[in-house]
């Protein structure tokens, strides 16, 4: 048996830990059948990351997940800014599982791993550094899945300042349990990789 004492330290460790891992900058949203999700601190400012999460045209040279991402008008054609704005749509190429990192804008998809999903761009909000889209055409009741991405600014306990990536995808709706039984793993995969890639990216330039 552990004394109080010991409990109480191992209590008190824990909530220091807990106090220490970046607070969340994301929104609360419903818990679906599953969710793909990642986060990273990066050794660069907030105005970085935002300019590589949101420089969708880039896309190309550094992520191993999503390997296009085409703002358009909701007549799917793409507009000439490529500045995410609410309401407009996405074109997403990715990969399922991730190409194998570091790529660039000349590396093969592998076409039996490639989805090409379209988009509503629901949220964009660049002074709480948040962003996010759904997926488009699906009812809810069948397939839901909105994506967020958040960075925020945080300072560890030794002082020093850092720019916390996070990105959420939330699957509900009839078909969710089948995409992630499918795909789950994969996704989650391509998560951790773009998180990886976008540190690379964003502490390079
Ligand atoms: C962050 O990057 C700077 C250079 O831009 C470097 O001097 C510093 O050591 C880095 N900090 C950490 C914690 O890696
Ligand atoms: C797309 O997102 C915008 C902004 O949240 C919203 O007003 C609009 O109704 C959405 N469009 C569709 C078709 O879901």
């Amino acid at each position: 048996m552990f004394s109080p004492l010991v409990l109480l330290s191992f209590w008190l460790i824990s909530l220091a830990r807990a106090q220490s891992s970046p607070p969340t900058n994301l929104p609360p949203v419903d818990p679906g059948a599953f969710t793909a999700e990642a986060s990273i601190l990066i050794n660069a400012t907030v105005e970085k990351v935002w300019g590589v999460l949101t420089d969708f045209p880039s896309y190309a040279e550094w992520n191993p997940f999503v390997r296009s991402q085409v703002v358009t008008s909701e007549f799917l054609v793409p507009t000439s800014s490529q500045e995410p704005v609410e309401g407009h749509r996405l074109i997403i190429w990715s990969q399922i599982p991730p190409l194998t990192p570091p790529v660039n804008a000349n590396s093969f998809a592998n076409p039996l791993n490639t989805r090409i999903t379209i988009e509503n761009i629901t949220h964009v909000q660049p002074d709480l550094g948040r962003v996010a889209w759904k997926l488009f055409g699906s009812p809810d009741a069948i397939l839901s899945a909105e994506r967020w991405s958040a960075v925020s600014a945080f300072q560890d306990e030794d002082g020093i300042e850092w720019a916390f990536y996070e990105s959420r995808e939330v699957f509900s709706g009839g078909l969710a349990a089948l995409v992630g039984t499918l795909q789950g793993e994969g996704l989650q995969q391509g998560f951790d990789a773009q998180a990886q890639a976008m540190k690379v990216r964003a502490e390079g330039l």
